[in-house]
């Protein structure tokens, strides 16, 4: 079991940051490597070529050895989660009355991207409900729902691992065995699951698993890593980049133009990807992450949550069960009597810091929390 890994970061002292699903604070590792890159454009005459190419091809591996992708190569470097699933949208084969599934209250970033394709190509865009809040066995029935919404009109399922707002779990080995099945695509948002619970590429088997980086994968704003399968190897990208064109290497020759893209995924980077503060920041929070180790990441979180949510369920408040949330990432749907208002004022009062997400109060603690923490959400709470 890990310890606690505060001193790896810089939050300041008294401050209970439960949090990492709104933003992790950055460590002091990932700090030092935004500063040295901000440094090393100082002198750009010691900024080579290959530089353009080095960081992107190491993140792709780091990223890899995360998510275990056998081909570094299937990750493309993005931006946002909404800019993954543009490519995503851009190249699925749907044609009218096809519809695509999404999960109630998914974030909004993959919602409105199939709300666009839904109404430009006269698709059905069928959102699976959640259970009531107060119904036994909520996670294993969304599940369900889940798993029977897709059919053999489904083009594509476009999920989480867990919901963002309340960790409910869902299954994606079965979810992508079933869209297999109905021969639809899966795309996953792993923004608030990888690196903090595992994910493995090659049980999942998903056609497209994008993640934004500055949450579990502990890394700046701005930056995300997306896998995109075979499905997608001929697809369009979102836009046209040199350096994502074949023989990009060689800068003398950028205008000899060619029509032929870099292998796999490397088409759907964003324009201006080799990002010199950015990428050595993102490269340094995977270090850690794999320095760590997801499954070690997970214990250590689910060690934590696991007694604060069976205390916060003996006080009435309801907490989905283990099997089927997060161990990193719970919602609380507090009892009625709580005073909300009252509720903020002493989280504030104890320097708790967590989201209000939909009628959940989102906790998400990480290595650098520890009973403290949870201690003094329990007394926020009460
Ligand atoms: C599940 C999920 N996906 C994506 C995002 C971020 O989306 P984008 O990168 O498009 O801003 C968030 C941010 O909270 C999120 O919780």
């Amino acid at each position: 079991m890990l310890s606690c890994q505060r001193s790896a970061f810089m939050l300041p002292d008294g401050v209970h940051y439960l949090n990492c699903a709104y933003m992790a604070p950055l460590a002091a590792a990932v700090r030092a490597a935004g500063i040295r890159g901000i440094d090393r454009r100082m002198a750009p005459h010691l900024i080579r070529p290959e530089d353009f190419f080095d960081e992107s091809d190491h993140l792709r591996c780091l990223f890899s050895r995360v998510v275990n992708a056998p081909d570094p190569n299937r990750v493309a470097i993005v931006p946002s989660v909404s800019y993954g699933l543009a490519a995503v949208a851009r190249n699925v084969p749907a044609s009218r009355g096809d519809n695509v599934v999404v999960l109630e209250e998914q974030f909004p970033s993959n919602v409105y991207v199939w709300r666009r394709l839904c109404a430009e190509r006269g698709l059905e865009l069928r959102t699976v409900e959640a259970p009531p809040p107060d119904a036994r066995g909520r996670g294993l029935e969304w599940n369900i729902r889940l798993l029977s919404s897709i059919d053999r009109r489904t083009a594509l399922v476009s999920v989480p691992h867990v919901h963002w707002a309340d960790g409910t779990l869902f299954d994606l080995e079965r979810v992508g065995e079933r869209a297999r099945d109905c021969d639809a695509l899966l795309a996953v948002d792993g923004t608030q699951s990888v690196g903090a619970m595992p994910f493995d590429v090659q049980r999942v088997r998903p056609d497209a698993l994008v993640c934004a980086g500055y949450k579990w994968l502990l890394g700046p704003y701005s930056t995300g890593l997306a896998y995109y399968g075979p499905a997608f190897d001929q697809g369009t990208p979102i836009e046209e980049n040199w350096i994502t064109r074949r023989g990009s290497e060689a800068f003398a020759g950028l205008v000899r133009y060619r029509d032929e893209y870099q292998p796999a995924a490397l088409r759907y980077d964003v324009g201006e990807r080799s990002n010199f503060v950015l990428l050595p920041m993102l490269v340094a929070a995977l270090e850690l992450v794999l320095e760590w180790t997801v499954p070690a990441i997970e214990a250590y979180c689910r060690a934590l949550t696991g007694p604060l949510a069976r205390t916060l369920r003996e006080r009435g408040h309801r907490v989905e069960e283990p099997r089927w949330r997060g161990g990193h990432l719970f919602g609380v749907r507090v009892r009625e009597s709580v005073d909300r208002a009252r509720l903020t004022e002493r989280l504030q009062e104890r320097q708790v810091a967590v989201s209000f997400r939909g009628d959940a109060i989102r906790v998400a603690p990480h290595l650098y929390n520890d009973a403290d923490d949870t201690a003094a959400l329990l007394d926020a709470v009460q």
